[in-house]
């Protein structure tokens, strides 16, 4: 496994590949953990190359406090892809990659003004910003996200359309721990009690599925849910909603047509965390 920090490097190696190998790109800001392996063995089968980016990308994050205090453990995260059969690692500098700032505006209509859009403005601009970057220096075959991060699914493959790119999105699973609680390299900023508690959220969407299936309304459902997260004192919700899988915008009723998903974001403490499920 070679890792790289200067992008003309990185270039260099992936054009002499490019002519007789298919690249996978799985990026990651790193604090890496079973979801994020989970992405380099699906790039590994179905790709020749797998390349792994870590960065904690400045631009995505509307809270400073959250930037500064986001997981980095770039050492052991190298150990672990190298593990997993990963073949590049990228751990560009802020300086790197933002030799300028970037000012690039992107316009998703509605997508992100709901939900992780409307609670922490600028994020997808920013999540935007460096994956048009990374997908520009590593020019990958197949990209590879997960369903963990369910809006970011959309606004890439909104991205993808605009900018005509040829990469194709591929989004994994949700990975999560044993009691169900979804994997983040946030969890790890959680307290032991904080982390017993953090599994209420996925209970509670899994409950919330359940009742789905036997036709409680959606607007019932969702005040249950919330409701029932709340109720542990640990967690506060900061939005629960049930909407469509291609416009996310909030579904009325179970009659609608299309894919169906519940999202949540929970504040822990200090620690905000998401999480969601297929409803249909
Ligand atoms: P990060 O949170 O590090 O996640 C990197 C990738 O791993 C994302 O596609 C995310 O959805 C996926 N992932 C995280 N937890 C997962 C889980 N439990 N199961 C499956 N996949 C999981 O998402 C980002 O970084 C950044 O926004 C990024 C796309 C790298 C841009 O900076």
């Amino acid at each position: 496994m070679e890792v790289y920090t200067d992008i003309l490097s990185l270039k260099h190696t992936l054009t002499g590949l490019k002519t007789r190998k298919t690249i996978g790109l799985v990026p990651t800001m790193g604090a890496l953990h079973r979801g994020h392996l989970s992405l380099v063995e699906l790039s590994n089968s179905t790709c020749d190359i797998t390349v792994v980016s870590i960065f904690v990308n400045p631009t995505q994050f509307n809270n400073k406090d959250d930037y500064k205090h986001y997981p980095r453990t770039v050492e052991k995260d190298i150990e672990m892809l190298q593990r997993a059969g990963c073949h590049i690692v990228f751990t560009p500098t802020e300086q790197e990659i933002y030799p300028e700032k970037d000012t690039k505006v992107f316009d998703f209509g509605d997508l992100d003004k709901v939900m992780e859009g409307k609670f922490r403005p600028g994020h997808f601009n920013g999540v935007a910003q460096i994956v048009s970057r990374l997908f520009d220096i590593v020019q990958p075959d197949k990209s590879f996200f997960g369903q963990k991060d369910f809006q970011q699914t959309a606004i890439i493959k909104n991205m993808v359309r605009q900018l005509n790119l040829t990469t194709e999105i591929v989004i994994a699973p949700i990975i999560r721990e044993q009691d169900g609680l979804a994997m983040s390299s946030r969890n790890t900023l959680l307290t032991d009690i904080q982390r017993k508690n953090a599994a209420d959220i996925s209970r509670a969407l899994f409950r919330l599925k359940q009742q789905a299936a036997s036709g409680v309304s959606v607007n019932e459902i969702t005040q249950v849910a919330i409701r029932q997260i709340n109720a542990n004192p640990e967690l506060s919700v900061e939005y629960l909603e049930i909407v469509d899988g291609k416009t996310l915008q909030p579904v009325l009723n179970w009659n609608h047509q299309g894919e169906i998903f519940a999202c949540v974001a929970v504040n822990v403490g200090k620690i905000r965390l998401i999480d969601n499920v297929q409803l249909k």
